[in-house]
C-alpha cells in the first residue's frame, strides 16, 4: 500500500498563515490596528436566571457595581494591597503603553540571529515562567509544530518545553527528540531558585556543556530578575545573553515581558501584533463606564457566581489550539483568587472530548459549579463533511445541507451552553474571533484585568502566592537543601507522629 495523498483536502492555513509571517521575515514589521473583526465579545446572557439553587439575577451584579468601580480606581492609582515586599506588583497593567519599539526589534533580531544556528529550541521554566508561553504557542501554531519542515515552521526552530515538571521519564524523552540536534535554551525564571526548573537548567547545560564546552554558552539564555537572583548571578558569570523579568510584576502577569516575548518571536509569532493586542484592550479597559468594560463585567459576574456558590469554574473551549489558553487561566485566576479561603476552583475542558467525560457532571451534579466557554469563531481551515454512499450513520444530511465541521464545533458550546443553563449551570462566552496574536494579546489582558479587580472585591492580595512558597519550602525540607536545616527537623518529626495509614 503507497501512503496517503490528501486528495479533496485543501492546504492547511496554518501552515499558510506561518509561511507568510516568514516571507515578511523574522521582523514582522507591520502591528495591525485594532479591526471590528478582531473585537473580542463577551457574552452574559446565560449568566442569570439558571433555575435552581445559586440563580444569579441581573440585580445581583447590579449591586456590585459601585464596588467594582472602586476597585478598578484604585487599581488605576495603585492603591490598596497589591505590594509584594514592598513592591506594588501592578506593573503589567501599563507594560502595553511602556513597551519600546526597539525592545521588540531587539528580542525579534536575537531570535533570527539564535533562531537561524539551532535545530531546536527548549524553553525551560514553570508556572508563570512557562504557562503563558505554551498558550500562545500553542494557540497559534500547528498542532504538530515540530513534526513540520522548517520551511513549513516559517523558519522557526523546533520548540519544546522543560522545566515545568519534575519527572524524569518526559525529561528523558524530550532529549531523545533533540539528539543529533543543535540546541539553544532560554532559562526563565524570576526568582533563580524554582527547583523543577533549576533541574532541568542544570542537566540541559551539562549536556550541552558536554558536547560544546565553552562555545555553549552563547547558545544559552537567562531570563531572571534584574540584579540580584542566583540565576542572575550565574548568568553574569558565563557572560549568557540575558532577558528581565520586572521587579513588579509576577509570573502569571509576566506573557507581554520578557519571559513571553522571546520564545513566542522564535517560534515565529508575530510579537508586534500581541503586544498591539494588549495595548488595544488596556484601551477597552480603562473605561469607566461598567457596562462597556468587559474585564469589569467579567469580573462582576464570576464574583456574584462565587457569592452565590459557585465554587467551580469549568473553563470549556471549542479548540484544540486555546485549550493552553484555558490552562494559562487555570493559573491566573485560582493563584490570584486563592488566598484566606476565597476563591473557585477553574477546570480548563476541551469541549467536545470533555463533554462525555464530566459533562454529566456539569448537567447533573452538585450545583456548584459555573462555566465559561473560549469559544474560537472561525478556525483556519475550513473541514466540509463529505457523502457517505451508505449514509449508516445517518449524517447525508449535513453534507446536504453543506454543513462542515466549523458549523459543528460551533455547537458543541451553543449545544452545552443551552443545555447546562436549563440545568443550573450559569454559563458565559468569551468571543475570540480567530487565532491571531492580536486576539491573544487582548484575551490575556482583559482576564489580567478582571483577576486584579477580583483581589479587590475579595478582600485580599491577588498578586503574591504565599500557598505556592510554602509547597517550595516544605520540598527544600524534605530534600534536606542546605539552610532549610530547622525545616527539615521540624517537618521530618512532624511525620514521624503520624500514624501512616497504607492498605
Ligand atoms: O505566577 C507566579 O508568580 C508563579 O507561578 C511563578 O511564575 C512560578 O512559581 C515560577 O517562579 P519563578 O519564575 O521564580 O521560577
Amino acid at each position: 500500500m503507497e501512503g496517503l495523498t490528501l486528495i479533496h483536502v485543501r492546504p492547511n492555513m496554518t501552515i499558510k498563515r506561518q509561511q507568510m509571517r516568514s516571507a515578511r521575515g523574522m521582523h514582522q514589521r507591520q502591528s495591525p490596528e485594532a479591526k471590528p473583526e478582531n473585537r473580542i465579545v463577551l457574552d452574559a446572557t446565560n449568566m442569570f436566571d439558571a433555575p435552581g439553587p445559586g440563580t444569579i439575577r441581573q440585580a445581583d451584579v447590579e449591586a456590585l457595581i459601585p464596588d467594582i468601580v472602586k476597585a478598578h480606581q484604585m487599581l488605576k492609582n495603585d492603591k490598596g494591597d497589591i505590594y509584594d515586599q514592598g513592591i506594588p506588583m501592578t506593573g503589567w497593567r501599563d507594560l502595553p503603553i511602556k513597551m519600546t519599539e526597539s525592545h521588540l526589534s531587539e528580542i525579534i533580531s536575537l531570535a533570527g540571529e539564535l533562531g537561524r544556528k539551532i535545530d531546536a529550541y527548549v524553553s525551560l521554566g514553570i508556572g508563570g515562567s512557562y504557562l503563558g508561553i505554551e498558550a500562545t504557542f500553542k494557540a497559534l501554531t500547528h498542532t504538530c509544530f515540530n513534526q513540520l519542515t522548517r520551511e513549513e515552521r516559517g523558519g522557526a526552530p523546533e520548540i519544546y518545553f522543560l522545566g515545568q515538571n519534575m519527572d524524569p521519564d518526559f525529561l528523558r524523552d524530550t532529549l531523545d527528540m533533540l539528539r543529533g540536534k543543535r540546541i539553544g535554551i532560554n532559562v526563565i525564571s524570576k526568582s533563580g531558585t524554582t527547583t523543577e526548573t533549576a533541574v532541568a537548567f542544570r542537566i540541559m547545560r551539562r549536556l550541552m556543556e558536554a558536547n560544546w564546552g565553552t562555545e555553549a554558552d552563547q547558545f544559552i539564555l537567562a531570563t531572571t530578575d534584574k540584579s540580584h537572583g542566583a540565576l542572575r548571578k550565574m548568568a553574569q558569570k558565563r557572560g549568557y545573553r540575558t532577558f528581565v523579568v520586572p521587579d513588579d510584576i509576577g509570573g502569571r502577569f509576566s506573557v507581554l515581558s520578557d519571559v513571553g516575548l522571546v520564545g513566542l518571536a522564535m517560534a515565529n509569532i508575530n510579537i508586534r501584533e500581541f503586544a498591539a493586542g494588549f495595548r488595544n484592550m488596556r484601551e477597552i479597559v480603562w473605561e469607566n463606564d461598567f457596562w462597556r468594560n468587559p474585564a469589569l463585567v467579567h469580573a462582576a459576574l464570576r464574583h456574584a457566581a462565587w457569592r452565590a456558590g459557585k465554587k467551580i469554574e469549568v473553563v470549556a473551549t471549542n479548540a484544540v489550539s486555546l485549550y493552553g489558553a484555558a490552562r494559562w487561566m487555570e493559573q491566573l485566576f485560582p493563584e490570584s483568587e486563592g488566598h484566606e479561603g476565597h476563591g473557585m476552583w477553574v477546570s480548563p475542558s476541551l469541549y467536545s472530548e470533555k463533554l462525555h467525560a464530566n459533562g454529566q457532571m456539569v448537567q447533573e451534579g452538585e450545583r456548584n459549579i459555573m462555566e465559561t466557554f473560549l469559544l474560537l469563531q472561525s478556525h483556519d481551515n475550513q473541514m466540509p463533511i463529505p457523502k457517505a454512499h451508505d449514509n449508516l450513520d445517518g449524517l447525508d444530511f449535513l453534507a446536504e445541507r453543506e454543513m462542515n465541521m466549523n458549523g459543528l464545533n460551533r455547537m458543541v458550546i451553543d449545544g452545552p451552553a443551552y443545555a447546562h443553563h436549563h440545568g443550573g449551570v450559569p454559563n458565559m462566552t468569551i468571543e475570540i474571533p480567530c487565532r491571531n496574536a492580536f486576539n491573544l494579546g487582548q484575551f490575556y489582558y482583559m482576564m489580567e484585568t478582571s483577576v486584579a479587580v477580583s483581589g479587590y472585591l475579595l478582600g485580599h492580595n491577588p498578586f503574591n502566592q504565599p500557598g505556592v512558597e510554602a509547597y517550595k519550602r516544605a520540598m527544600f525540607a524534605l530534600i534536606e537543601k542546605p539552610g532549610y536545616e530547622a525545616a527539615t527537623q521540624d517537618i521530618k518529626s512532624r511525620l514521624k507522629q503520624k500514624e501512616r495509614i497504607r492498605i
